[in-house]
């Protein structure tokens, strides 16, 4: 697949020692690359949603975690792995429902130990494994690239020319390396004729939906129209909708999917409506330690996301009781199928697949 931009939204600068982010808090009205050179800034850049978006969390976390490692002025080797398991832990608990995040800074410490063991005596320890942590953050973000071009080609093989997605909060370009997950396959059909059209959720409270996927899509020159999150049912009985596409944070060993708040309920109005229902994402979502939906944690947001956020005055009575859940379970049987790099899954058959390799 041709790019679609001309700019990745995480990168690990040449020498390694920045991490450029696009800031998606801004967007669509300002294009702000953010250059981070502290675990805190990049603590921040993930709890405020500057970098959002399961697989891009997880690259901006080891890509992160390299620079710091990379930036650090020290000799000794104790005090050059206490700092790196300090900001692991530290970026680890940025957000929690997201195992992508866990999944790469896991992968880095692996990286760390096995390269730790492996250096000779005649070597600099501290130079070869900062290189080893670089080249391990990179690979991470190169695979991830190479999951996306496969879930879209898998996505890809769903769709008939003039098909009319709806779609949830932003699994595109923006939430990955490159490309997407559920918007992959979109551009993909767009690069090949098939003139798709998108329907896509606004995704109150923070506007993933309107502020980057519309405007993703838009860029990519994508047939798009925006609604707010009550008007899918509407859009689905007056049949503008062939099949529901969307991401994924975590995906339980039963098939019970995690992804932005309001997903079970488009699952729901899916099968109302005799409309397939797919998640698209790659098999590193996948946890097997978590049996069911029910032991993911589901991340709570600060109330102003609801009463004033991205609105010009606050639009809710000052003190209301607020509840924020920014995730939701979606149940592995109202899922048609689960799209990954591997081929497409039946939800509650996924794990035995996996865990049978
Ligand atoms: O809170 P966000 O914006 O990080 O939530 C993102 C989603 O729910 C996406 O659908 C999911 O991470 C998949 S991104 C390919």
């Amino acid at each position: 697949m041709d790019k679609i931009f001309p700019y990745d939204s995480v990168e690990l600068s040449e020498d390694g020692k920045e991490l450029i982010v696009l800031d998606q808090s801004v967007l669509p009205n300002a294009e702000v690359f953010l250059r981070l050179t502290s675990a805190e800034e990049i603590f921040f850049a993930i709890t405020l949603l500057k970098v959002r978006g399961a697989p891009a969390i997880g690259i901006a976390a080891a890509l992160g975690l390299a620079m710091c490692m990379n930036r650090m002025q020290t000799g000794n080797l104790q005090e050059f792995e206490d700092e790196f398991l300090r900001i692991k832990r530290h970026l680890y608990i940025s957000r929690p429902t997201a195992v992508n995040l866990m999944w790469a800074l896991d992968r880095m410490e692996r990286c760390y130990y096995e390269t730790k063991a492996k250096v000779s005596e005649k070597e600099d320890a501290i130079d070869v494994i900062r290189v080893a942590l670089t080249k391990e953050a990179r690979a991470i973000k190169e695979e991830d690239i190479q999951m996306c071009l496969g879930i879209s080609e898998n996505g890809f093989s769903l769709l008939k020319p003039g098909v009319g997605i709806l779609t949830h909060c932003n699994a595109g370009h923006l939430a990955v390396s490159r490309y997407g997950t559920a918007l992959g396959p979109i551009y993909f059909a767009q690069q090949r004729g098939y003139a798709p059209r998108v329907y896509c959720d606004e995704t109150r409270p923070m506007l993933q939906g309107s502020r980057l996927t519309a405007y993703e899509l838009m860029k990519a020159g994508v047939d798009t129209t925006l609604i707010c999150d009550d008007m899918a049912s509407i859009v689905m009985a007056q049949k503008k909708v062939d099949a529901v596409f969307v991401g994924c944070d975590r995906i339980a060993a039963n098939g019970d999917v995690a992804n932005k708040v309001g997903t079970s309920a488009l699952a729901i109005l899916a099968r109302y409506y005799g409309i397939p229902f797919y998640v698209l994402g790659p098999t590193s979502t996948l946890d097997l330690n978590c049996s069911s939906g029910k032991d993911i944690v589901i991340e709570e947001r600060p109330a102003y996301e609801v009463t004033d956020t991205y609105f010009s005055s606050q639009m809710a009575p000052k003190g209301v009781k607020v509840y924020n859940p920014a995730f939701d379970i979606t149940p592995a049987d109202l899922i048609t199928g689960i799209v990954t790099e591997k081929g497409i899954f039946d939800a509650s058959e996924m794990a035995k697949s996996f865990s049978l390799k």
